[in-house]
């Protein structure tokens, strides 16, 4: 894995605005795999700052609650069109579908789109600060591929700031699995603040572990993670990785 180490907020959804226009640049037709949660914003915010072509991307967003309809204020149908779709023109997007009522087949004909689509270049991710990526909570299998799960406890309290009440946070959703993720071409993890500081030590420095599935990005051939320095506070090796930025071969 690259860990790169930045100062603030906002360098760190410049740097990753950065990478997603080289990849748009090498192939305009991209497959993009988009994320969500709060860390993103600032991404997409800054994405639409610049005059990039999505014209021919394609999109396919990791994960939706299950039971909300699209045009719910807290799907996160509603979240990509509120902080993306709406602002660019995109070739195809694609989101999983909450109100589905075979979430099975969904889900099997979500994956047979990825593949269609030639895979993901570039996947987008954030972290729960249970280690979790997408809506895979701790205990998911390694090899898993897009399906419905449960969310914990922790997440549900966790994500309840969006919603009126906690109560209201579904208990089930839909996610790209972890193995779905793992084949994307490129991983790129962003994670902010002093809250997500021991998730990010656990899944860069800890074992491989289902406990925390993050972790699995460990194994992954091409994983950049961009972090500020409150996220980046507990890893041992920081001073190294910094080191390694800071005399990157051009
Ligand atoms: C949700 C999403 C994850 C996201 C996480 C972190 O649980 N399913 O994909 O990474 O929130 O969100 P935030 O960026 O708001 O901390």
């Amino acid at each position: 894995m690259e860990i790169v180490i930045v100062d603030d907020r906002a360098s760190v959804h410049r740097l990753a605005a950065d990478m997603v226009a080289e990849q748009l640049e090498s192939k305009p037709a991209s497959v993009l795999g988009l994320a969500t949660g709060s860390t993103m914003e600032g991404l997409y915010a800054e994405l639409l700052t610049r005059a990039l072509d999505f014209s021919a991307v394609t999109t396919f967003n990791l994960d939706e609650y299950l039971g909300l309809e699209a045009a719910h204020p807290c799907s996160y149908h509603s979240y990509m069109h509120t902080h993306l779709f709406n602002h660019a023109e995109f070739g195809c997007i694609h989101l999983l579908d909450g109100a589905t009522q075979e979430p099975r087949d969904h889900c099997l004909q979500y994956e047979a789109d990825i593949a269609r689509a030639g895979g993901i270049d570039l996947q987008l991710l954030g972290i729960g600060v249970d280690g979790h990526i997408a809506f895979n909570e701790p205990g998911s299998s390694l090899a898993s591929r897009t399906r419905v799960k449960t969310l914990t406890p922790l997440t549900r309290q966790t994500n309840a700031r969006h919603f009126p009440a906690e109560e209201a946070v579904p208990m089930h959703v839909l996610t790209m699995g972890i193995g779905t993720i793992m084949e994307a071409r490129h991983c790129l993890l962003l994670a902010l603040g002093k809250r997500k500081a021991q998730a990010v030590r656990d899944f860069v420095e800890g074992a491989v572990s289902a406990r925390c599935p993050a972790s699995i990005l460990q194994m992954h051939p091409r994983c950049t993670v961009v972090v500020d320095n409150e996220a980046a506070s507990k890893l041992e090796l920081a001073p190294y990785y910094r080191f390694v930025w800071a005399n990157r071969p051009q």
